[in-house]
């Protein structure tokens, strides 16, 4: 099963601010609803709730620590660690891939395992209070680049040793 991290990131590194994402770009939402559609979605408690409600024709799980934690929603399970829910659609979902999307504190874990990183490299800067986590870009190789209006969607392969 491919992990896939979606990310889309300002030229100063700023993804979100103050609880949500700090610019509206339509094309970069479609790319991401044609991305991710009919596969699971893996989001920590803070980004699920800035959605407001769960992405539509994906499973969306939500990270938390919080034991008690339960959403009124079919589509929506909540897994106390990320290796859980990896666990989970590996064995109970059965798909060939999933998307890790976000936030910062789950970008950070999520990296270490991803095979894939697709980011959403804004053209502009942005003022913000979340940044995309620090990696180790060496060990990961650029495999396609497509231009839109107002941003690039870059495909990163993790490099085989
Ligand atoms: N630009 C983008 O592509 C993008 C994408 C997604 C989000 N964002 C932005 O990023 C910001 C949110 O990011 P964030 O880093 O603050 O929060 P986050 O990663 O969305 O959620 C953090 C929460 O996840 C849970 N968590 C984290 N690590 C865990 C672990 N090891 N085990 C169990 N639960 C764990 C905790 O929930 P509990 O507190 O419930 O225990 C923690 O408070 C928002 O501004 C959002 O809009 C931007």
């Amino acid at each position: 099963m491919e992990k896939i991290i979606v990310v889309a990131v300002s030229k100063n590194g700023v993804i979100g601010k103050g609880g949500t994402i700090p610019w509206h770009s339509k094309e970069d939402m479609q790319y991401f609803k044609s991305l991710t559609m009919g596969f699971p979605v893996v989001m920590g408690r803070k980004t699920f709730e800035s959605l407001k409600k769960p992405l539509k024709g994906r499973l969306n799980i939500v990270i938390s620590r919080n034991k008690e934690l339960k959403y009124n929603y079919d589509e929506v399970k909540v897994f106390n660690d990320l290796t859980d829910a990896y666990n989970y659609c590996s064995d109970h979902e059965k798909v060939e891939k999933i998307f890790i999307i976000g936030g910062a504190e789950i970008y950070k874990q999520a990296i270490k395992t991803a095979d894939v990183l697709s980011v959403s490299r804004m053209d502009f800067e942005a003022e913000g209070d979340v940044l995309f986590p620090e990696l180790d870009w060496g060990k990961w190789e650029e495999e396609t680049r497509i231009k839109y209006p107002d941003f690039s969607v870059v495909l990163y392969i993790r490099k085989r040793k």
